[in-house]
């Protein structure tokens, strides 16, 4: 059998919340991170190339500290470009970089990466160790349990397998296969079936490596469980449509000894920083429209929600008002 290395990192992120396109920009992130002081937060796939060419490297790359631990994912075929990219996310301060095998966009599939990667298991390879020596950070991948036709559990097995030989550090395996003729990427994300225990017989035949599991998880508890067969679980729409579900993911998790926080705590936590976005030219919008997600399940919740999306959308939000608002919930409990 060929002998890989095994992995260099320690299992320290039980819980990660998904890279996602539009969703996990740098206010989202924030605003999770004052729901969970733990959770691995990901940045949107960011394409190596478009960030080698760019002149706004910055508006790709900065962060604020608090955001970390925090994983920068590149999305990318070519071992030159992420070279580069690699040293950048380092010289920026990243804990992590992970590379995107999974994601089934026809435009990022045009450029053969993403899913259509996984039928290339040395390009990954090399993709993968050029990252790994050309930094110092983990270096993780995401990917599915197969595409197309290469849907068997020898190939997934082989594909991770020669993965790991070249370094990578942490697998993230959202547990449905890619059809990339046929399927939008929506698509992509229901139809084909969850196949949980694809990832847990990978798992068994991998008992050395770091293996995540994606895909599906709504609530604390069934990632609790998943606990027991997976060195970590990646939450994705549960958590940005839903984020105050997660509220006890540092208690529950990680055994943190606090109080679960109302959304009018993580709202006022974050007054400081939004009116520092406001300073710097920044839209509220560009915050709320993450924000008011916090607001669910509660009386008048979409009536809150309401007035800060109007109010934000036409630019006549303001911090006071904002903060009358959060007042209103507080009185009520919330
Ligand atoms: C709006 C949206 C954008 C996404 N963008 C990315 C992305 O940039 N990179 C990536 O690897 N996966 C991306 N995904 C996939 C998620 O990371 C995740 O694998 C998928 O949603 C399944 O997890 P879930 O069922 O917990 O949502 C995206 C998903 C959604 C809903």
């Amino acid at each position: 059998m060929k002998s890989y290395r095994t992995n260099s990192i320690n299992n320290l992120h039980k819980i990660s919340v998904a890279p996602m396109m539009d969703c996990t920009d740098k206010h989202f992130r924030m605003i999770m991170r004052k729901i969970s002081s733990k959770a691995l937060l990901y940045t949107e796939m960011i394409v190596a190339q478009s960030l080698i060419y760019t002149k706004k490297k910055e508006q790709f790359l900065s962060f604020n500290p608090e955001e970390r631990p925090l994983s920068i994912q590149f999305g990318g075929d070519n071992p030159q470009m992420l070279k580069e990219a690699a040293k950048m996310a380092q010289d920026w301060g990243y804990d992590e970089i992970n590379f995107n095998v999974g994601c089934p966009s026809p435009r990022v599939c045009a450029g053969n990466f993403g899913a259509s990667l996984m039928k290339e298991p040395t390009k990954v390879a090399k993709c993968i160790e050029s990252l790994k020596n050309n930094c110092n950070l983990p270096v993780t991948i995401k990917h599915r349990i197969g595409v197309d036709e290469d849907d068997s559990l020898d190939k997934l097995d082989s594909f991770v397998k020669e993965v790991a030989n070249a370094g990578a550090d942490r697998f993230t395996v959202h547990a449905r296969k890619a059809i990339l003729k046929g399927l939008n990427p929506k698509q992509n994300r229901t139809i084909p079936p969850l196949k949980y225990e694809v990832v847990q017989k990978l798992k068994k035949l991998n008992p050395q490596l770091l293996i995540e599991v994606n895909g599906g998880f709504t609530n604390i508890d069934q990632c609790i469980k998943a606990l027991n067969n997976f060195d970590g679980v990646m939450i994705g729409r549960s958590a940005y449509k839903y984020p105050l579900r997660w509220s006890e993911i540092d208690q529950k998790i990680y055994g943190q000894n606090i109080t679960h926080k109302k959304p009018s705590e993580i709202i006022f936590s974050l007054i400081p920083y939004i009116e520092d976005h406001i300073k710097l030219g920044g839209r509220t919008w560009d915050i709320c429209k993450h924000l008011i997600n916090l607001v669910e399940g509660i009386p008048k919740a979409k009536i809150w929600r309401n007035q800060i999306s109007t109010k934000s959308i036409k630019k006549e939000l303001s911090i006071k008002y904002l903060v009358q608002l959060t007042s209103e919930l507080q009185e009520m409990g919330y």
